[in-house]
C-alpha cells in the first residue's frame, strides 16, 4: 500500500472513526458529503489495487453472515457499494437472489457494472442511489448491506424489512467497533434494530442487526449469538 494510505490508515483513521461513532449526525454535514464524493470518483480507476483491503476476509464475513441467517435473503442491498466488492461475493454465495448494488458515484459504478459483465454475472441490479435518501420503500429487503463507507443508519434500517439483517461492515480497525459495542447497540436500538453479532476477521468487523418487529421492544430471543 502506498506510505500516505498507510499513514491515513493507521494514524488519522481511528480518531475519525471515533468521532462519528459518537458523533454520526455530522455524517450528512456539507463539508462530509463533499469529501465522500469527490474522493471516490477521482479514485474509482485506483481503488481495488490502491486501498489494498484483504477481500478474503470480507468474503468469509459474508459467507458467516449468511449461513446466519435462518432463511437465505432473496432480495439484499448494497448500499454504497463502490466497486462492487460486497454485491460481488454475495452475487456468487447466492446465485438466486437479487442483489441491488448502489453508489452515488458514477465511475465507482461503472468498474462495478464492468467486473461483473467480465465475471458473467447477471443477478445483480446497478443503480445511482444517494445513501442518505434512498428511493426503495420502507421494509424492502431481507438483507442491506454496507462496507467501508458513510453509514445512513435511519435510510438503513427503514429499508430492512422485518426480521430482516443489516450488516455494517468495516475492513480496518476493528477494534474501535469492538470497544463501541454499547454505543453501537444504544444507537441502533433507537432505530428498532437489535445488534445480534459481531465478526471479527484480520483486524476487520462486521455488526450485524436484525429488525425488530416491534418498535423498542426485545421480545425476540437471541439466536446463536456472540454479540
Ligand atoms: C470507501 S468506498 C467503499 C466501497 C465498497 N463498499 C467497498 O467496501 O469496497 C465508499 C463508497 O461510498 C460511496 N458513497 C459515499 N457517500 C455516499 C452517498 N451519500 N450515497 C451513496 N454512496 C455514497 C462512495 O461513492 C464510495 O464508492
Amino acid at each position: 500500500m502506498h506510505s500516505s494510505l498507510v499513514v491515513i490508515k493507521h494514524v488519522v483513521l481511528k480518531p475519525v472513526i471515533r468521532f462519528f461513532l459518537r458523533h454520526p449526525e455530522k455524517m450528512h454535514s456539507r463539508w462530509f458529503i463533499w469529501v465522500m464524493r469527490i474522493f471516490p470518483d477521482r479514485m474509482s480507476e485506483r481503488y481495488d489495487h490502491a486501498l489494498a483491503i484483504s477481500r478474503e476476509a470480507l468474503q468469509a464475513g459474508m459467507h458467516e453472515l449468511i449461513t446466519y441467517m435462518p432463511q437465505k435473503p432473496n432480495l439484499i442491498l448494497d448500499v454504497c457499494t463502490g466497486t462492487g466488492a460486497v454485491a460481488l461475493i454475495l452475487a456468487h454465495e447466492l446465485p438466486q437472489a437479487v442483489i441491488h448494488g448502489v453508489d452515488i458515484s458514477l465511475r465507482m459504478l461503472d468498474k462495478a457494472r464492468k467486473k461483473a459483465e467480465s465475471n458473467q454475472v447477471t443477478n445483480i441490479v446497478w443503480q445511482r442511489e444517494d445513501a442518505q435518501k434512498l428511493s426503495y420503500r420502507d421494509n424492502s429487503f431481507d438483507l442491506v448491506v454496507t462496507a467501508n463507507a458513510p453509514v445512513y443508519i435511519d435510510e438503513l434500517a427503514r429499508v430492512v424489512r422485518e426480521r430482516g439483517n443489516l450488516c455494517i461492515w468495516f475492513s480496518f480497525s476493528a477494534e474501535v467497533f469492538t470497544e463501541s459495542v454499547e454505543e453501537m447497540r444504544t444507537l441502533l436500538a433507537s432505530y428498532q434494530m437489535k445488534l445480534v453479532r459481531i465478526m471479527v476477521r484480520d483486524n476487520q468487523v462486521g455488526l450485524v442487526a436484525e429488525k425488530l418487529s416491534i418498535p423498542n421492544s426485545d421480545v425476540y430471543p437471541e439466536r446463536d449469538s456472540n454479540a
